[in-house]
């Protein structure tokens, strides 16, 4: 990829997360560096260009940078997932939605012309079918993170309707990559599984063997974004947040793939309560609308997924 040396100012938060860390380097290569204002609450473990501390629900410092820097384009990446959201519901509603309420207004002050909001499976709820979720369903969610997500969701819809905002979002399913950990999520286990099959040799698995999840390799999210955000404008007939589909298995399926290149590997199983989170999200998505309107196709299946993860993290 070229980079497109335009003067179009992009501003990430939650640069250093799990989506955050990989997303921005591909933003930069795209876009250059000097283009990428990335910002988090702790510094990043790297150089990354350039870095802001920005703490989201700080209004006032998020108006300064997008005044200094004349932002155009938004990566709202910052948030805190399902199973820690629950330890605090109160401060995840703030960090997930009261900051994205007001960066929506902020945007629409200072002329940000384009924002991208990473909505999540964890949307549904009890209420929606498990199996080839649809597109459109009634969401329910059952965590407080859901319920932060489901409500961007609205809110997305509703600025691009009355003011046209060209909002863009995907609701990502569990995302599995080798460069940087998840943190805090419901679907993490099928990352730490990789990290300690190889150092450990075993993996003591929160999830029960049959909890069937939908998953995504992190190359595919990555590109699902990047292709979400430069699809025409008369393509994206959706605002709220597309579903898009990678793969979907259960902990022993996964187990059991990591096996062929790890004999030995051992799984135990101690389900806590994550595993009631796991019981209201979907087993699998329907993502036709994303395929039909910006050619979404995910390139990673369950064999793929574990040959890489295991080369890149040996
Ligand atoms: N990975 C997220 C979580 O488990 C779902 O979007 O909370």
């Amino acid at each position: 990829m070229t980079a497109s040396m335009d003067n179009h100012k992009i501003l990430i938060t939650g640069a250093n997360g799990q989506v955050g860390s990989v997303l921005s380097a591909a933003l930069r290569e795209k876009h250059g560096i000097d283009n990428v204002i990335h910002t988090d609450i702790s510094a990043p473990e790297s150089e990354i260009g350039h870095f802001e501390f920005l703490n989201v629900i700080d209004t006032d410092s998020m108006r300064e940078l997008i005044e200094t820097y004349e932002i155009k384009e938004i990566y709202h990446l910052a948030a805190i997932l399902s199973a820690n959201g629950e330890r605090n519901p109160r401060v995840t509603w703030n960090v997930n939605f009261t900051s994205y309420l007001n960066l929506l207004e902020l945007s629409l002050e200072l002329g940000v012309q384009k924002i991208f909001f990473p909505s999540t499976i964890a949307v549904f709820g009890p209420t929606t079918p498990r199996e080839h979720t649809p597109q459109d369903v009634p969401l329910l969610p059952s965590t407080v993170y859901g319920m932060s997500k489901a409500s961007g969701e609205y809110w997305n819809q509703y600025y691009y309707d009355q003011y046209r905002l060209d909002i863009r979002s995907i609701r990502y399913p569990g995302i599995i990559g080798h460069q940087s950990m998840p943190g805090g999520g419901t679907t993490d286990y099928a990352v730490e599984i990789f990290h300690d099959a190889i150092s450990k040799g075993s993996y003591e698995c929160y999830l029960g063997p049959d909890v069937r999840l939908p998953m995504i390799f992190m190359d595919d999210a990555i590109q699902a974004t990047m292709e979400l955000m430069s699809a025409p404008r008369e393509n994206v007939r959706l605002h709220y947040g597309y579903n898009i589909h990678g793969l979907d298995f259960t902990p022993a399926e996964l187990a059991h793939e990591i096996q062929k290149h790890l004999p030995d590997f051992k799984i135990t199983y101690a389900p806590d309560e994550r595993e009631n989170i796991a019981a209201t999200w979907p087993m699998s998505i329907d993502d036709s609308q994303a395929r039909a309107d910006w050619d979404w196709q995910a390139r990673y299946d369950l064999e793929a997924l574990v040959s890489t993860m295991i080369h890149h993290l040996s």
